[in-house]
C-alpha cells in the first residue's frame, strides 16, 4: 500500500516563475507553511550559470524542503536511463515522465536502488481527441489516459498525475498503489484561470488525491502565506 504523506506535504507549490530570484522571494515568504515545491522546464531553464531554477531546487533540498522536478522527459531509452540516473543523485521527490512504455520502463532503470520517485503523464491536459487523431493516434483521450495509466502501473512506475475528477475511475483501475497528483485546483471562489477541469482542495482529498499542485491561486494571491494556509487548512481538515 501506498504511504500516506503527511497532511502538511500534500500541498505541492507549483513556483512556475521564470526567474528564479522571484521563485526564491515566494520561497521566503511561504517560510514554515510549506515544505514541498514544483520547478517546472521554464523555472528550470531561467537565470543563469549562477542561479537557475537547478540551483534554486539545490538551496531548498539542502534547507529540508521537498521538490518535484517536473521536466517530463521523453527521449530514447538509454538517454532516458542516464538521465534519470544523474537526477535520481540530486535528492528530488519526484520526476515526470511521458507514459511512453520505453520511457517508462528506462526511467525505472536509472532509479533503480534510489529514493527518486517517478510520477507519468498520461496526456497532457493541454490535449484534446483532436489533437490526438493529428498526432496519428487511433484512442481517445480518455482511452489513451486509461491505458497509459495501466501501462505505468504495470511497470511498477510510483504515481500519476491527473485531474482530480479522474481520480476515482483510475484508482478503481489500478488500485490503492500509486500516487495520485492533480493540479488544476481551485478553492472556492478563486479564477480558474486556463484550467478547464478544476477541483477544490477539499474535493481533490476526498476524491483521493495524494498531492495537489497549486500554483497561481498561491503565487498571485495578495498574500501568499495567508492563501498557501487557508488551502492547507482545507486539506487538514477534509484530511482528518
Ligand atoms: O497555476 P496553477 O495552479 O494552474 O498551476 C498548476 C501547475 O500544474 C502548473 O505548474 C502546471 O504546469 C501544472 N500542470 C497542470 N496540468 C497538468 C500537469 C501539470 O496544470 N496536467
Amino acid at each position: 500500500m501506498r504511504e500516506k504523506p503527511k497532511s502538511s506535504d500534500r500541498l505541492i507549490v507549483a513556483l512556475d516563475f521564470s526567474d528564479p530570484v522571484r521563485a526564491q522571494d515566494l520561497v521566503e515568504q511561504l517560510g514554515s507553511a510549506i515544505s514541498f515545491y514544483k520547478i517546472g522546464l521554464e523555472l528550470a531553464c531561467s537565470g543563469d550559470g549562477s542561479n537557475n531554477g537547478f540551483a534554486l531546487a539545490d538551496r531548498l533540498i539542502a534547507q529540508g524542503k521537498k521538490v518535484f522536478l517536473d521536466l517530463k522527459l521523453h527521449d530514447i531509452p538509454n538517454t532516458v536511463m542516464r538521465a534519470t540516473a544523474e537526477l535520481a543523485r540530486r535528492g528530488y521527490e519526484f520526476l515526470t515522465i511521458h507514459a511512453y512504455p520505453p520511457t517508462m520502463a528506462a526511467a525505472k532503470e536509472g532509479v533503480a536502488g534510489t529514493t527518486l520517485k517517478l510520477l507519468a503523464v498520461t496526456v497532457l491536459t493541454a490535449y484534446d481527441d483532436a489533437d490526438l487523431t493529428a498526432a496519428g493516434y487511433g484512442f481517445s483521450v480518455q482511452d489513451l489516459v486509461a491505458r497509459r495509466a495501466a501501462q505505468a502501473w504495470g511497470l511498477g512506475i510510483d504515481g500519476i498525475v491527473l485531474s482530480a475528477a479522474e481520480v476515482p475511475a483510475l484508482r478503481l483501475m489500478v488500485g490503492g498503489e500509486m500516487l495520485m497528483v492533480t493540479p488544476g485546483i481551485r478553492p472556492a471562489g478563486a479564477a480558474a484561470g486556463d484550467q478547464k477541469r478544476v477541483a477544490t482542495p477539499a474535493s481533490a482529498i476526498a476524491a483521493g488525491a495524494d498531492y495537489l499542485v497549486i500554483g497561481r491561486p498561491i503565487t498571485e494571491a495578495p498574500d501568499p502565506r495567508a492563501s498557501a494556509e487557508a488551502i492547507l487548512t482545507e486539506i487538514a481538515a477534509t484530511d482528518a
